[in-house]
């Protein structure tokens, strides 16, 4: 087949692809990751890029205005290559690494709680490592090699009947290992309820055994490196998921990994791909070797864990919604293909249903809800929105797809939290003069979750959208700035000078809308779940939120745009990235562990779909911020 030169601009970088490819995928390809938030079906119009040179096939132009297509402006994911090319791929249609959320919130509070729950559960890791010093064997002391060595292991850790296991694999270099090491020996195990199993034996050394904390969410993965024996975060790092490539939403990666096995085995590689490359920068900068990493412990949502194990999840999306597995059977780090030690075996949070997924489980474990008598609600308000209530007594769960407008999505000039986002925004009311908080001070491409909902209350505020959306076109200042186009209204938060391109940066009447459809899934899902079990808003003592969106939220704004309820602030708290917390939890404690596999069990999950009630309360929180403002009653 004849290969053509495809040339990526600004980098300059050239590759070689075949007649027919796709050019979202060569570009993936040469390294350069571009947003594909429909998964590559033409309509979300994310993965813009300019055609400088070469005619290729077009298979599509989706909402490309006819000014666009004359600008050689077309659709990566609808484009295909049949001769040498030069592209360029602008920065608002590109994953850039981005502000990642580690873990850390802004208040203690969490952190403290979270010490002490560790000394709570005890801690007692899923690996351990003992030095032994064993003695030689003579004519007349001749046990084997292997009784020799457990006999000490068992007396070293005192393990009682605790059964030893040896898999062949490391059995086979038992003998070599003990003789080149002179009987002074590094032993690495696994330790489960069961038994303790050996992975390594080394050189006697002084390494600490490390285990990693994983979290996987479907916009980014989190990775800790973990000081098995302290306890402590030695390293961390962050970045997107590349299954980004294939969708923003899990929905669209199942229709994506479902139509073919190949199709499977490559969003899979994509998401234990991205936790090796973060791996393998926290290994180099800590000069340790894959061999030191003795366990992991790895949380995500139900879809992200099934596609990071490749297992088939078609039928989490299709009715009754049936995820293949719960709770996760451990396996080892070979079989996976993680780049530690490989007999180590790489432990999945359990989930509750096939929308409330470990990620969910570890953040309930973190939050230690299910250990007072005071109710809490817990809300990871991102893509999934999933929603926890209750108590020591009842914990029922929930999932309300607000789909992606927080996190960018589906919004004309929608971007993730990263530099050149706009994350805070004033508007004077008598002018519309514009003020902009960018992150890292950039000139603003676009906006990001935290400034959407912000914006969506000055918006409000300033009278430019009354309470259903609607953009107030005979606005008392006259502005410029709201103004109406041949297919919407808009309202210009940057005009092209100051963004630094041709394009007015703006937020449309449509993208408003759906900020209000988002919003109002949350607010409807958390009213749901209360109805259900006879809680009324006020018996709640905490709302703990979650999420990379959650750190930058504005609780003042969210209140009154009807997106949390109207209670004071001081009930309101951040965890940030509770699911890497909770993997860390449950890495350095099997008491921990036990009790989140316990609390997978216990959540009930209500499946919003059946009956009318969430509907119908999904029908009255379209509107800002209610339709009825009692809820609401700061902003009467
Ligand atoms: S339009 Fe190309 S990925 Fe959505």
């Amino acid at each position: 087949m004849s290969q053509f030169q495809i040339k990526f601009m600004p980098e300059n970088r050239v590759i070689e692809a075949e007649h027919g490819a796709s050019l979202l995928s060569v570009a993936a390809k040469a390294g350069i990751m571009i947003k594909s938030g429909c998964g590559g079906k033409g309509t979300c119009g994310a993965c813009k890029v300019e055609i400088i040179s070469g005619d290729p096939i077009v298979n599509g132009t989706g909402n490309l205005t006819p000014e666009q297509l004359s600008k050689g402006i077309r659709l990566a994911c609808k484009t295909s290559v049949q001769g040498d090319m030069t592209v360029e791929v602008p920065p608002e249609s590109r994953l850039q690494e981005h502000q990642v959320l580690l873990g850390d919130a802004p208040k203690g509070i969490i952190q403290e709680s979270e010490h002490d729950l560790l000394e709570k559960f005890g801690r007692q890791p899923l690996a351990l490592k003992q030095r032994i010093s064993l003695s030689k064997p003579t004519l007349t002391e001749n046990s084997s090699d292997w009784a020799r060595l457990s006999i000490e292991l068992r007396r070293a850790l005192k393990t009682g009947d605790k059964p030893i296991h040896i898999p062949l694999s490391v059995l086979k270099h038992l003998p070599e290992s003990l003789r080149k090491a002179n009987w002074d020996v590094s032993v690495t195990m696994t330790d489960t309820e069961a038994e303790l199993t050996v992975t390594h034996i080394e050189q006697g050394n002084d390494v600490p055994p490390y285990g990693l904390a994983v979290d996987i969410g479907t916009t980014t993965v989190v990775v800790y490196l973990i000081n098995l024996l302290t306890g402590e975060i030695v390293d961390q790092q962050g970045t997107y998921n590349k299954q980004a490539k294939y969708g923003d939403d899990v929905i669209t990666r199942i229709v994506y990994a479902v139509e073919s096995e190949q199709n499977l085995i490559e969003i899979r590689d994509a998401v234990v791909g991205t936790v090796n490359g973060l791996l393998d920068k926290i290994l180099a900068r800590q000069s340790l070797s894959s061999k030191d990493i003795a366990s992991a412990m790895v949380a995500g949502n139900t879809t992200m864990t099934q596609l990071f194990l490749g297992v088939d999840p078609r039928y989490i999306r299709l009715e009754p919604y049936i995820p293949t597995m719960t709770t996760v059977p451990s396996f080892s780090a070979q079989e996976i293909g993680l780049h530690m030690l490989p007999e180590a075996l790489v432990h999945c949070y359990p989930s509750v249903a096939s929308y409330v997924g470990g990620d969910i489980v570890a953040g309930t474990l973190v939050t230690d809800l299910a250990n007072g008598e005071d109710i809490i609600l817990f809300i990871d308000i991102g893509t999934n929105g999933e929603i926890v209530l209750g108590n020591q007594d009842w914990l029922v769960s929930c999932a309300c797809s607000a789909g992606p407008s927080f996190e960018g999505g589906g919004i004309t000039f929608g971007m993730r939290a990263m530099p050149g986002a706009i994350e805070r925004i004033f508007i004077d009311p008598e002018t519309l003069d514009v003020s902009l908080k960018v992150i890292n001070d950039q000139t603003p491409v676009g906006i990001c979750g935290s400034g959407l909902v912000d914006c969506m209350a000055k918006l409000l505020g300033a009278g430019i959208i009354d309470r259903a959306g609607n953009f107030q076109l005979g606005h008392k200042s006259g502005s410029q700035r709201i103004r109406a186009t041949a297919d919407d209204k808009e309202f210009v938060l940057a005009w092209a000078h100051q963004a630094g391109g041709e394009k007015d940066v703006v937020i449309t009447e449509n993208d408003v809308k759906n900020v209000i459809r988002a919003k109002g899934a949350i607010y409807a899902g958390i009213r749901s779940l209360l109805n259900m079990v006879a809680v009324d808003i006020d018996m709640i003592s905490r709302i703990v939120i979650a999420g990379g969106f959650g750190n930058y939220l504005n609780i003042h704004d969210a209140v009154q745009i009807g997106l949390l309820p109207d209670l004071e602030p001081e009930r309101f708290e951040f965890i940030g990235n509770a699911s890497v917390k909770g993997a860390r939890l449950a890495l350095l404690s099997q008491n921990a562990w036990r009790e989140a596999e316990e609390l997978g069990r216990k959540m009930t999950y209500v499946e919003l779909s059946v009956g009318a009630t969430y509907m119908d309360e999904y029908m009255a929180a379209l509107f800002l911020p209610h339709t009825d403002m009692n809820l609401f009653p700061s902003f009467q």
